[in-house]
């Protein structure tokens, strides 16, 4: 009998080493902020030194979490051999079951999912139809540990909420740990009044159908709600380019912002779904969960909860949908009148 458990001893060590690998390596079901804490100092250096080599961590924070560990995609296997009960009947003395009426759209056709506008959560949609609840200011804006290509990061642009910021800069410390590639946070946060501007300055110089492909009128941009940000690199002259896209960075970010949580929001042939030109640079906080779906299954978050958001010629007709007669947006449009 020893002899025997003895052999069992080393197969059980291997499989308890083999889980906690399997934990501590997983990276998508981790709470960034469990992660960050543990790996990113958070001493006196700079937001521009956080990327010097060998001072941020190592393997530990960016081992290759598993995407086996995104939600569930196809039902688990049956495992019918190994039914104890089942009953041993005669098959072939009965007819065959007449199938019951052909479903052919039950199987396609996915469950819907509710639109979610909570503005608690991390998944919550912001698009054309779906804006922000009116005077929406999210409730904690920090600036993340990240680099940007401007000097003063109090500033809103450089702001993200907490949770997303952390995400983001332990993808930034993974880019530079695992290919030595240096990203750089550009505009973040915009208030409604920043967007407004924004966009108005766009209707006065480039035009309705111009600005609606690139600009979020105020109160639908994702980047009210402190959860996107636009980034880019030093090769790209750090500017929001769709050539971002083909530069090692930008092939890095779209094959890595779900590990961190993150999905590229404005994907390149989902304009007419996103309603949005193709935008490389910009990505959106919605978590590990959906980041990992959404990537596995190349939907955009509209696809998701089923409500496309293409731009249409009603849209268009009916914006601005600001009020053109307020005073802001008539002192943007006399300055290029
Ligand atoms: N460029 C994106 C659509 C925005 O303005 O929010
Ligand atoms: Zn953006």
């Amino acid at each position: 009998m020893k002899k025997y458990s003895k052999l069992l001893i080393l197969p059980a060590l291997l499989w308890v080493v083999g889980i906690g690998l399997t934990f501590f390596a997983g990276g998508c079901d981790r709470s960034p902020a469990d992660n960050r804490s543990a790996d990113i100092g958070t001493d006196e250096s700079a937001h521009m030194e956080i990327n010097t080599p060998g001072t941020s961590g190592g393997a530990s924070e960016t081992g290759s979490p598993s995407l086996s560990e995104q939600p569930p995609k196809a039902p688990a296997q049956t495992g019918d051999t190994l039914q104890p009960d089942k009953e041993p009947t005669p098959a072939p003395t009965e007819p065959p079951e007449v199938t019951k009426t052909p479903e052919p759209t039950e199987a396609p056709t996915p469950t819907p999912i509710a639109v979610n506008t909570d503005t608690s959560t991390i998944t919550f949609l912001v698009n054309r139809e779906y804006p922000l609840p009116e005077g929406f200011v999210p409730e904690e804006l920090t600036t993340p540990d990240v680099r940007f290509p401007f000097s003063d990061t109090s500033i809103d642009k450089a702001k993200m909420t907490p949770e997303a910021g952390e995400a983001l800069a332990l993808m930034f410390d993974a880019a530079y740990n695992e290919a030595k590639l240096t990203l750089y946070g550009v505009s973040a946060y915009r208030s409604y009044s920043r967007q407004y501007t924004i966009y108005a300055t766009n209707l006065a110089t480039r035009g309705i159908a111009h600005t609606n492909r690139y600009s979020a009128a105020p109160g639908r941009s994702e980047h009210q709600t402190g959860l996107a940000i636009d980034i880019s690199c030093a090769s790209e002259g750090y500017g929001l380019e769709t050539t971002f896209a083909d530069t090692p960075e930008g092939i890095w970010v779209a094959e890595n912002a779900h590990r961190f949580g993150f999905i590229l929001r404005y994907p390149k042939d989902k304009e007419h779904i996103t309603g949005y030109n193709y935008e490389p640079w910009h990505i959106r906080y919605v978590g590990c969960d959906l980041a990992g779906y959404l990537y596995e299954t190349g939907l955009t978050l509209d696809e998701y909860y089923g409500v496309p958001s293409a731009l249409t010629a009603e849209y268009l007709e009916t914006t601005p949908l600001i009020d053109t007669t307020a005073e802001s947006y008539l002192a943007i449009y006399r300055q290029y009148h």
